[in-house]
C-alpha cells in the first residue's frame, strides 16, 4: 500500500484526533485517552495515518534495549544476539526501538497498511537516525504473532514467557539485515 495516499502525522497536543476503532477496545482508548499524555510525560511518541475524515492508523515508539538478563539464558543470547556481533564490539546490551502500540482500523485491515506501516518504521530508523538503533522490539498481542512473523520478526525469550504465562511475546527484529 502507498503510504503517500494518506497524511502521515506526529501527533501534537493541538491535534484533534479523527475517530479510530480497530476492534480491540485497550488500543482504541489508548490513541483517544493516553496518547497525548505519553507524549507530554515523554513517554512514547505516536504518529497518526490520516485517510478522509478517520484515523486510518497509528503507531507509537519509545527507546529500548535489548539485553542479556531479557533472555532465557546466556546459551540463547549467544545463539540469537551475541554471536553476530564482531568480536571487539561485544556488549550485554544493545540499543532498540520499542513499537508500544500499532493499529489499522477495521476498515482498513487486511490491506496491507500494516505491513507497510513496518516497512515505515524500518526504514525510518536506518535512515538519518539520531541515535543508534540496531533492533526493533514489539510486545506482541496472540493475534498479531502471525503479522509480525510475516514481517521479519522473531522470538526474544520464548521459554521465559511460557513459564510466566505471558498473554504477549516479546518479538524483534534486527534492523542490520536492511544495511549494507
Ligand atoms: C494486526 C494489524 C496491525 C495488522 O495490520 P493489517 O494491515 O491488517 O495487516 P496486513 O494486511 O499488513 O497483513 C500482513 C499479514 O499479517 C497477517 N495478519 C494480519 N492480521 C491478522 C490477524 N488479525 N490474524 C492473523 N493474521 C493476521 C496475515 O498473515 C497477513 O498476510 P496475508 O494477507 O498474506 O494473509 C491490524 O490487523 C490490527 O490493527 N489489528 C487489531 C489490533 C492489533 O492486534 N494490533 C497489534 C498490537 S501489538
Amino acid at each position: 500500500m502507498d503510504l503517500s495516499l494518506f497524511k502521515l502525522l506526529r501527533l501534537s497536543d493541538s491535534h484533534n484526533i479523527l475517530p479510530f476503532d480497530c476492534g480491540d477496545a485497550d488500543l482504541n482508548d489508548f490513541i483517544a485517552n493516553d496518547a497525548k499524555d505519553y507524549i507530554k510525560k515523554l513517554l512514547a511518541v505516536t504518529y497518526l495515518l490520516e485517510d478522509g475524515g478517520i484515523t486510518a492508523a497509528f503507531f507509537c515508539v519509545s527507546n529500548d534495549k535489548i539485553a542479556i538478563e531479557d533472555m532465557d539464558s546466556n546459551t540463547q543470547w549467544w545463539k540469537r544476539i551475541g554471536g553476530s556481533m564482531p568480536e571487539r564490539k561485544r556488549y550485554k546490551s544493545y540499543p532498540a526501538v520499542k513499537i508500544g502500540r500499532l493499529a489499522v482500523d477495521t476498515s482498513m485491515q487486511g490491506r496491507k497498511l500494516g505491513t507497510t506501516l513496518l516497512d515505515y518504521i524500518k526504514e525510518f530508523f536506518i535512515t538519518n537516525n539520531k541515535t543508534g538503533c540496531m533492533f526493533i522490539t514489539v510486545d506482541a498481542y496472540q493475534q498479531s504473532l502471525k503479522f509480525y512473523e510475516q514481517n521479519g520478526f522473531k522470538y526474544l525469550c520464548p521459554k521465559k514467557e511460557e513459564e510466566r504465562n505471558a498473554t504477549t511475546k516479546l518479538m524483534y527484529y534486527d534492523l542490520r539485515e536492511l544495511t549494507p
